[in-house]
């Protein structure tokens, strides 16, 4: 049996190309002097792609380029970069890394959440910047005695849960369904957790449902009080009414590790005071980066030797 022709668009780790080298015969296209030559003579074969976030969108643009496609394997537990229904409709085959990462992106979301409300980067400037003899640091907030709403109690949100239920603050939550396994308060629009919180946490999928469904009257909602923490993605939140929030005083603070056009993040956002900024690092320890790497190299050895990836995204089982 011939093996079956892999198309990686952007670079995945070395460790991810040497098992899909040994398993499959592995096209690099960001190594292609000639990408355009290369699509129309290899693209007709490709039978998979392996893809990250850096690879772009993954549409019917590319699909028209494909016509042996039949499996996406996208790195990373969100796939908001590929268009699953289209790919649905076309019988192609899309696969996530999903469960690999969970603790490790709530770990981050706790950092995050702390860094943001006690002000921990800023101080550590202080001290870099020789102003400790001096005394003159702000002091922070606090984070104890706070209402924090999660904004999508799926496993990722319920391991943050978890987490904060040590650090003396209330919970809840707003997701497309009121969960029976929690007792955490259930609010139904994400105005209503704003409403009822002074802290909002956004881990939802992105993706056009939640696009903006942070805007400005959530934010408003949130208070003068409010820190919105977003580890989701950067369209869940509307960044115009963010920046515009944070400069009004209209919410006290943000901690982001996902913008709107990652990689560039708005620079007014860069000169404000009340905000942590991170480049996408939820997953990204050395141990999580590898289990997810795995996982899309054993999503297409499972595909392509029996038909049945290990993690297929709902819209396309
Ligand atoms: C994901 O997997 O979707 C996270 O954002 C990490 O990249």
């Amino acid at each position: 049996m011939p093996k079956p022709d892999i198309l990686m668009p952007a670079p995945m780790s070395p460790e991810v190309i040497s098992a899909l080298d040994d398993r499959f015969v592995l096209h690099r296209l960001w190594e292609q002097p000639d990408t355009g030559e290369f699509m129309n003579s290899v693209g007709p074969h490709i039978q998979g792609l392996a893809v990250s976030t850096l690879a772009g969108r993954i549409d019917d643009v590319l699909f028209d380029r494909l016509p042996a496609l039949e499996i996406v394997a996208n790195f990373g537990v969100g796939y908001d970069n590929v268009d699953a229904r289209a790919a649905a409709a076309l019988g192609i085959m899309v696969t996530n890394t999903p469960g690999v990462l969970d603790e490790e992106v709530a770990d981050l979301t706790l950092g995050l959440l702390l860094a943001t409300i006690r002000c921990i980067p800023q101080v550590e400037r202080y001290v870099r910047e020789g102003l400790w003899p001096s005394g003159a640091f702000p002091l922070s907030p606090t984070l104890r005695g706070r209402r924090i709403g999660i904004l999508g109690l799926g496993a990722i949100g319920k391991a943050v849960a978890r987490r904060l239920d040590g650090f003396g603050v209330e919970i809840a939550y707003h997701g497309r369904s009121r969960q029976a396994d929690v007792d955490y308060d259930y609010h139904d629009t994400p105005v209503a957790l704003a409403t009822a919180c002074d802290v909002l946490i956004a881990i939802v999928p992105g993706g056009a449902a939640t696009r903006h469904l942070v805007d400005a009257d959530v934010l408003t909602d949130l208070g003068p009080d409010g820190v919105i923490i977003n580890v989701a993605r950067g369209s869940v939140v509307d960044e115009a009414a963010l920046i515009a929030a944070l400069r009004s005083g209209t919410i006290l603070a943000a901690g982001l590790d996902v913008f709107e056009d990652e990689p560039q993040v708005p620079e007014v956002l860069l000169t404000l005071p009340n905000v942590v900024v991170l480049p996408h690092i939820g997953s990204a320890s050395i141990k999580t980066r590898a289990a997810m790497g795995q996982l899309v190299v054993d999503n297409l050895v499972a595909w392509f030797d029996g038909g049945k990836p290990i993690t297929p995204v709902p819209e396309t089982i």
